[in-house]
């Protein structure tokens, strides 16, 4: 049983998320999506609301026998790792300047637990330039998501900013 842990902030999860999950699953056996909380960062949407929308945009995913979970973690990214018996961290890189900074994560948390890989995936070019900062940006200016996130969390954006 291989168990990856695919942790963020997935404010909100992306088109890129989800294919960088679909690619994953051919190649672990069960993946667990799991949404740092990090008091120090005013989210656009709430822990349990990107959980939801989550839950249900991996619906619709091809994830073949893969079984997809998500949770929620505080602290040390490894710690929660070693809590759920994983054997590896994904991260998404989308280009050269993401390396940088995720080569530096996978090597301290290497340092900090050397049984837990760091396993760098890449998604499809059409999704190499989205970030969920640029879609809350698109977003907020007035412009189109479409492509970019599934319909329903575009449809869950308006809606926040129509009862805010
Ligand atoms: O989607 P993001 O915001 O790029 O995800 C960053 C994340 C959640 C992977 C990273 O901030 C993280 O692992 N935070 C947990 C705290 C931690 O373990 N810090 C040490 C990392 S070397």
């Amino acid at each position: 049983m291989r168990r990856a842990i695919y942790p963020g902030s997935f404010d909100p999860v992306t088109n890129g998320h989800l294919d960088i999950i679909e690619r994953g699953c051919k190649l672990f056996d069960e993946i667990i999506i799991a949404i740092l909380v990090n008091p120090d960062k005013q989210p656009f949407f709430s822990i349990e609301e990107r959980r939801g929308m989550l839950q249900e945009v991996l619906q619709d995913i091809a994830h073949g026998q893969c079984i997809l979970r998500v949770d929620d973690f505080e602290g040390l990214l490894v710690h929660y790792a070693v809590a759920q018996q994983a054997h590896a961290i994904v991260r998404g890189i989308r280009a050269i300047s993401d390396y940088e900074y995720e080569l530096q994560m996978a090597l301290m948390n290497r340092r900090l637990e050397p049984n837990i890989e760091t396993v760098f995936m890449m998604p499809a070019e059409t999704y190499s330039y989205v970030s969920s900062r640029l879609v809350k940006e698109v977003f907020l200016l007035g412009g189109e998501l479409d492509g970019l996130v599934p319909p329903l969390i575009e449809a869950r954006m308006k809606e926040k900013v129509t009862a805010s």
